[in-house]
């Protein structure tokens, strides 16, 4: 067991105090010890190890570490040789400081550490039934294995070693294939032919459960076509803690429950059609500064630290929902969880996922996200991706021949080995068969985008315009009419329609950028990994103008936010409408674009958005001209300095709407359809309003910098509510062309309470392998095999390279961890999802069109005694939701279950799901998280 001084000795300060004090370090330790790592210290050993002491140190790159003694030592040494080099040291270490975001001058802090408790060991895959069968035949292939394909399966080939983002090597001998993961989750991922589907957060604002389905379907048939295996998609992390995260928009929205739901059915569609989903980013990555070591000039990322109840209540929730729902993979997550990595955090991984939830698939990590070797691989990681190591494309895997050294050398079990291997070959077994995927023919320029009926281009179509929100109408001037004046009006007079704003138009086309990284022409989606090619982008501009009926409106259009206002103040005067489009923008924080790194600077809309749309609706028609704004956005944005300017009459929220952004809005627009789209987040009227929890940490506050969640449960609508702040738009609301109403609101109790769920079921019994040690033999490197560079094998050049030794295994590692009992199956305890009351509503179409609406079901909880106090409860939180149709006139009778627990709170004390049974439970049904029309008990 390794302890904590020893575990300082291979931390970077301890090495470096050993330098300081004249004890000999070895510049590279032997690898053997080089790739052991205690997967709680979070610091991994090798990374240092790898280096050079001395001339690390004396790099500019991490000065914030460099005590004031060594940098004399430094000083006197390039004093000696020049003055110039010390100046443009110290300039480097400037600028290097800065870009730390002040790292410099917090070297005396130190990472914390022992935030995350151990969970050991792993529990192995194949104890649930559903998966039986998988294992079966997982397992008797593995059996076969040599050591040296076992590995290939757990190992990333390495960076562009292979035609997907990730790739796994082969186990030829027994025919099992490598495989391929490709980018998700939005598209595939720098592929043609294929379909730029709308973004998670414009599905997450549909709130419509069979169109996240059949959107999952079309993107696993296109990745399926295309010869991936492993889709890596969709994404529920971040949930959207901070409004301005720059990858908010690839999720679902700012509800844990809107997440889950959008996530399960996305992952059947998915893999129902054969290709492995991945849920992603497993845990806590809630922004993209300092969320990777080194890409922030700091060596380490950041820790957001989120208590147990928070965990399990908001970030942890929709990752339970893709379990149950079979998700085959997870990628867990570059930063740290409670300042342990998440890829080596054995709570999490081990405990968590793989124990609570029972989860029976693979843990892929994020690429470059694994910090250790043995320390990972024994905290439950079992793939690595992109197979390199530490550092990109360098051929050095933290595993590959690492990793047959550490199980030829009994660091790493031989259990734990077969578990990671036969994790990976059961998830391949259980999505469809492998023989049919053995004919497939793969050829990179296959169109997949579908036809005819099947055509993906309509799926994409229908979620942008049903996830297009419409939150303002005034007097009802939505919708238009081919004609330009609304149908029932009549005018003598052809109607003039002006477009404005460069969101409206074509810019320099959708790929303008690689990962569309730059946001110039209209908005189809943020940018990064998560971003496509896409295929084609009906601008706004070039679909209105179809639209309308030539011969009764004049279109004009000004796709530029600097439109020559002053000099022709005509092409404004003129409009009877005025229709102004406006953008927000951001991504994955390896892209910068006009000082937006990732997250956003701040909610307001770029490019100077919010003056064009004062400017417009001010002077459209002359003052007496309508103007509608139409925004495309990654998520809220401040619409105060603008939305009561009383030429507003109409705002839509389209959010990412993907190729068909033109036709879906146009489609709004002159009443083809009805907008059904409600809010996926809470829009503010200011950033503030969110809470202190919801900024965006820009500049490090430490080493390791530190994001704690201590908001809790209190994120969005939930802070909102708690604090009696009013927003603009709440979550949860959007209008239609029509009205709805509600009645006959019916609670039926289906089982009775209870506090705790039923005891933890078996389960069955794991597969069993033979646990001897390899024969040296099955990991040596053929003779006359000739390497690529740069590729990752997992061979080993000689036996001598295996060097015994006593492996510091983490603190807690011989402690076997209880089963929690709130697991036993896959997605936790079964009667968890037992249904144990029922709603029912009649839902109404009280207006004169046929329309979507959303029933909404939001719970309040009643006083429960918790250990010193009251449990705390947020005000409401959504549960369920409907989408229905209704024409006008129509009633209809929704039904919504919950669940256990739905109506349950995580005790931290009892580690269980707990039911309140004193008093009731009340249960608000409504259009909106503050627009509840019924209530009712349970
Ligand atoms: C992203 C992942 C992505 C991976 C592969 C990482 O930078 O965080 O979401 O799947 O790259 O492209």
């Amino acid at each position: 067991m390794m302890n904590r001084e020893k575990e300082a000795g291979q931390s970077r300060e301890g090495l470096l105090q050993s330098y300081q004090r004249g004890e000999s370090i070895p510049l590279r330790k032997s690898l053997e010890d080089a790739y052991r790592s205690d997967s709680e210290s979070d610091i991994d050993a090798t990374e240092f190890l790898d280096r050079d002491p001395l001339n690390d140190y004396a790099q500019p790159a991490v000065p914030a570490y460099a005590p004031a003694q060594q940098l004399r030592k430094l000083r006197n040494a390039f004093t000696r040789r020049s003055k110039c080099l010390l100046i443009a040291l110290a300039v480097l270490i400037l600028i290097w400081s800065i870009l730390a975001g002040g790292g410099f001058f917090l070297y005396k802090q130190k990472p914390a550490d022992g935030q995350s408790p151990p969970w050991y060991p792993t529990p192995p895959g194949g104890t649930v039934t559903q998966w039986s069968e998988s294992y079966k035949k997982a397992a008797e292939l593995v059996k076969k294995m040599t050591l040296a394909e076992k590995v290939n399966i757990t190992t990333g080939t390495g960076w562009q070693m292979g035609l997907a983002v990730g790739n796994t090597g082969p186990a030829n001998i027994v025919g099992f294939p490598g495989l391929a993961l490709q980018d998700g989750p939005l598209g595939l991922r720098f592929a043609d032919n294929a379909t730029a589907l709308p973004a998670g957060i414009t599905v997450g604002a549909t709130w419509n459960k069979g169109l996240m389905y059949r959107r999952g379907k079309a993107h696993g048939q296109e990745a399926r076509l295309k010869g991936i295996n492993v889709l890596l998609g969709p994404c529920v992390g971040p949930l959207g803690r901070m409004p301005a995260g720059g990858r908010n928009w690839e999720g679902f929205g700012s509800d844990p429950v809107l997440q889950g739901i959008a996530a399960a059915q996305t992952i059947k569609g998915i893999q129902e059609e054969g290709v492995i989903a991945t849920i992603k980013h497993f845990v806590g990555n809630e922004q993209e500064h300092f969320r990777q070591s080194w890409e922030w000039g700091l060596p380490n990322a950041m820790s957001s630290n989120i208590d147990d109840r928070t965990l399990h209540e908001m970030y942890g929730w929709p990752f339970q929902d893709s379990v149950k729902a079979g998700v085959a993979s997870v990628m867990c997550s570059y930063q740290m969880l409670n300042n342990s990595y998440s890829c080596g955090n054995s709570k999490l991984l081990n405990g968590i996922l793989k124990d609570e939830l029972g989860f029976q698939g693979f843990v892929q990590s994020d690429w470059l996200a694994q910090r250790s070797g043995v320390g990972s691989a024994l905290a439950g990681l079992d793939m690595t991706m992109p197979g390199d190591g530490l550092r990109w494309a360098n051929g050095q895997s933290l595993w590959g021949p690492e990793l047959s050294k550490a199980v030829l050398n009994g660091s790493l079990p031989v259990s734990r080995l077969n578990d990671m291997v036969t994790r990976v070959v059961a998830a391949w077994y259980q999505l469809g068969s492998p023989d049919d995927k053995d004919k497939k023919v793969v050829n990179k320029f296959i169109d997949v985008q579908g036809t005819g009926e099947d055509a993906h281009s309509r799926i994409a179509r229908q979620v942008a315009t049903e996830g297009t929100v419409l939150v303002k109408n005034e007097g009802n001037i939505l919708p238009l009419s081919k004609d330009g004046w609304p149908a029932l009006e009549t005018h003598a007079i052809n109607m003039r329609i002006g477009i404005f704003g460069e969101d409206a138009g074509e810019g320099r086309g959708p790929n303008a950028c690689p990962d569309r990284g730059c946001n110039q022409g209209t908005l189809g989606s943020g940018w990064g990994s998560g971003a496509v090619e896409f295929p084609y982008l009906i601008s706004p501009i070039s679909a209105l103008k179809t639209a309308f009926n030539s011969d009764r409106v004049y279109v004009t259009d000004f796709p530029t936010n600097s439109p020559p206002l002053k000099k022709t103040p005509e092409i404004l005067k003129e409009q009877d409408i005025c229709v102004v489009f406006a953008n927000s923008d951001s991504g994955e924080g390896f892209i910068a674009d006009a000082g937006v790194r990732g997250d956003r600077n701040d909610l307001y809309l770029q490019k100077d958005g919010d003056a064009l749309i004062e400017e417009i609706a001010t002077g459209c028609g002359g003052g007496k001209g309508s103007t509608i704004v139409v925004i495309h956005s990654v998520g809220p944005v401040i619409v105060d300095k603008w939305i009561n300017l009383p030429g507003v009459k109409a705002v839509l929220m389209a959010n990412l709407p993907g190729q068909e952004s033109g036709n879906a809005i146009a489609d709004i627009l002159i009443g083809n359809q009805n907008p059904s789209g409600k809010l996926p987040y809470t829009i503010g009227k200011s950033l503030d309003d969110y809470g202190p929890g919801a900024k965006i940490l820009y500049y490090a506050n430490g080493v390791v910098p530190q994001q704690t969640f201590s908001e809790g449960l209190y994120i969005d609508y939930r802070h909102f509510d708690k604090n009696g702040i009013a927003p603009s738009f709440e979550f949860g609301f959007g209008l239609s062309y029509t009205t709805f109403g509600y009645s006959n609101l019916v609670v039926t109790p289906v089982l009775p309470k209870s506090p705790f769920p039923s005891p933890r079921p078996a389960g069955i019994p794991a597969p069993e392998f033979d646990s001897a040690i390899p024969d040296v033999k099955e990991a040596l490197l053929p003779t006359g095999f000739r390497k690529l560079k740069n590729f990752i094998y997992p061979y080993i050049n000689k036996a001598s390279d295996i060097e015994k030794g006593t492996y510091p295994y983490p603190d807690g590692y011989d402690v076997i961890q209880p089963p929690s009992q709130a697991g036993g199956d896959e997605g936790g305890n079964p009667d968890l999802w037992n249904v144990y009351a029922n709603v029912s509503v009649d839902v109404t179409n009280t207006g004169s069109v046929p329309g979507k609406e959303v029933a909404q079901v939001y719970l309040g909880y009643p006083d429960v005694l918790g250990e010193a106090s009251n449990v705390d409860f947020p005000v409401s939180v959504l549960r369920a939701f409907e989408k229905i149709y209704l024409v006008a006139n129509e009633t209809r009778t929704v039904n919504f279950n919950l669940t256990r627990r739905d109506l349950s709170y995580w005790d931290v004390v009892r580690q269980n799901w707990v039911m309140p049974v004193e008093g009731s439970i009340t249960i608000k049904v409504g259009a909106s998280s503050r627009d509840f029309r019924l209530t009712g008990y349970y």
